[in-house]
């Protein structure tokens, strides 16, 4: 069961979700990515026919959204029910959708509630968990909180870099819209007391997965020893 928690925010493109696990598989503890949680539930929702934007309609279903994500970071995916939407819940329309689903209230007390069962009942000894209010409001206590940040240009790049079928222009576009849209429902730009910030702009992959390692075994080790 796991006991030592890591919560990671950050804007999109920071390097969460690639850091996160790589970091899980170094220390071998399990990886939590919340995002993928959202887009599940966008992606069912647009799979339904429902609107994103019918917030009731939404919050009336969601006992019979079946979802089910991989916390070993080497075997990770997310279904819903049968179905495997690990590539799916990437495309552009979940990308469109997710946020207008992620502001509503009751649909965060239900997953966040689903997140704390999973970070309770994972098999290793520690988990990290990323999204945009773990550092905040799903696991204020954990005993290691990061802000996983870089300038937007950087995030954009890295964002476009990964891409070859759309514009940069557009992704750029995309990514602003969704980090203004997000920041409305949660401050993700600004590390709250306690949460160390990691400025991941001039730092390569390598490079970031030591800075937030190093963030980790200070401050796991400070709570250790008092
Ligand atoms: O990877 P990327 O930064 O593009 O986004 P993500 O982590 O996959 O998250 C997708 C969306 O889920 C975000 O744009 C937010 O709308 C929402 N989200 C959230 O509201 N709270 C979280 N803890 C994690 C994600
Ligand atoms: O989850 P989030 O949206 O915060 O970012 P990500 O999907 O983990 O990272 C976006 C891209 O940036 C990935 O292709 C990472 O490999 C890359 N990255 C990088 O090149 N250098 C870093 N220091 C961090 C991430």
């Amino acid at each position: 069961m796991a006991e030592i928690f890591v919560a990671i925010d950050g804007p999109a493109g920071s390097g969460k979700s690639s850091i996160s696990k790589q970091a899980a598989r170094r220390l071998r503890y399990n990886y939590l990515d919340t995002g993928a949680a959202y887009r599940a539930l966008a992606w069912w929702v647009l799979e339904r026919g429902m609107s994103p934007a019918d917030s009731d309609a939404i919050v009336e279903a969601l006992p019979d959204w079946d979802y089910d994500i991989g916390v070993d970071p080497d075997e990770y995916f997310v279904t819903v029910g049968e179905t495997d939407i690990t590539e799916a819940i990437r495309e552009p329309r979940v990308s469109s959708a997710v946020s207008g689903v992620a502001r509503v209230p009751e649909i965060r007390e239900h997953v966040n509630a689903l997140f704390r069962s999973i970070m309770r009942s994972a098999p290793r000894d520690g988990i990290i968990v990323e999204g945009r209010d773990i550092t905040t409001v799903v696991a204020p206590d954990a005993p290691v909180r990061i802000l996983l940040t870089a300038s937007e240009e950087v995030r954009m790049a890295r964002r476009s870099a990964e891409l070859t079928t759309e514009n940069a222009t557009e992704v750029a576009d995309q990514l602003r819209k969704r980090d203004a849209a997000d920041s409305r429902v949660v401050d993700f730009m600004t590390a709250a007391e306690g949460v160390v910030t990691v400025d991941s702009t001039t730092l390569n992959f390598d490079q970031t997965v030591d800075a937030v390692l190093d963030v980790i075994r200070q401050q796991t080790a400070r709570t250790t020893h008092g």
